[in-house]
């Protein structure tokens, strides 16, 4: 499918729906479903094959049916009545933005959005998302091959600051912070404190503490949560974009530069022929 064209009209149109997505994820109090929604659609991606990614694919009844994606059938529902209110708005786009949206209506840190994201009807095989019965080396495999670094692994894992797991679609229940519908560094706070009554720990999330390599960024985020704000939003912004390079955007931008830049060499060629002129004028009447 073809690349939307981010005009005027386009970024207009992504305002407007930003606006309606906030009401909606307050109002339903939706925000963890729709941010793992956009992050199970992007954390497909394969850096080597340049398959999977943001492309909108979850949607297709093949890949909501992968075990990782049990539940976010609810999410896709709640998109298609934006998608309904914004047709001109890729699939793809339109996942990223409400993930970007339900980091920032719970409190979290404000994240870069570009738009301009394809729509696919390609569908990875099952098996790419992690298992949280897994280790650490899992989870290296799974965000490598998606082109991320340890330090995106441990900020990336601070979005379940966010929702509860639910036993009927992935076997785990509960939070993992006592208040699920705000975005903060207590998920880290409660990594470090150990067993806490009644909170989730994945075998995922302890290897956070576990690992000599991840530790040290579990205890930086625990006490400083603006430095795990401003690393959320760069892992997370990369992980919106993951096989994705903006160009009809980059290109307008690149477009207006230029004509910018000639506008002010046209102009300072005008000034140099009047001030010429008029020096050359004066002179003669001398
Ligand atoms: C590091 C590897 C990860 C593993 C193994 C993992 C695993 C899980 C599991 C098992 C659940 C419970 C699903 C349910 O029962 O409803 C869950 C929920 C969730 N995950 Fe992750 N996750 C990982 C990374 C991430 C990342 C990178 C993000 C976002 C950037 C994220 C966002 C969420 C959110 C917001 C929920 C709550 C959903 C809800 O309340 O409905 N997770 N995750």
């Amino acid at each position: 499918m073809a690349a939307p064209v981010v005009d005027a009209e386009y970024l207009k149109e992504i305002e407007k729906a930003r606006r309606d997505l906030r009401a909606f994820i307050a109002n339903n109090k939706c925000a963890p479903i729709m941010l793992r929604l956009a992050w199970h659609d992007a954390g497909t991606y394969d850096v080597h094959t340049k398959t999977g990614g943001p492309n909108g694919s979850i949607r297709n009844e093949e890949e909501i049916k992968h075990g990782a994606n049990n539940g976010l059938d609810i999410a896709l529902k709640f998109c298609e009545q934006l998608k309904a209110k914004h047709p001109k708005i890729t699939y793809a786009d339109l996942y990223q933005l409400a993930g970007v949206v339900a980091v920032e209506v719970t409190g979290g840190p404000t994240i870069d959005f570009v738009p301009g994201r394809k729509d696919s009807l390609a569908s990875p095989r099952e098996g790419r998302l992690p298992d949280a019965k897994q280790g650490a080396q899992h989870l290296r495999d799974i965000f490598y091959r998606m082109g991320l670094t340890d330090n995106d692994i441990i900020a990336l894992s601070g979005a379940h600051t966010l929702g509860r797991a639910h036993p009927e679609r992935s076997g785990f229940d509960g939070p993992w912070t006592r208040d699920p519908l705000k975005f903060d560094n207590s998920y880290f706070e409660e990594l470090l404190k150990g067993e806490s009554e009644g909170l989730l720990k994945l075998p995922t999330d302890k290897v956070l503490v576990e690992d000599p390599v991840f530790r040290p960024y579990v205890e930086l985020y625990a006490k400083d949560e603006d430095a795990f704000f401003r690393d959320y939003a760069e892992a997370h912004k990369k992980l919106s974009e993951l096989g994705f390079t903006p160009s009809s955007f980059k290109i307008s931008l690149k477009t207006s530069t230029i004509v910018a830049q000639s506008a002010v060499g046209v102009a300072v060629a005008a000034a140099v022929v009047v001030l010429s002129y008029f020096y050359e004028v004066n002179r003669r009447i001398k």
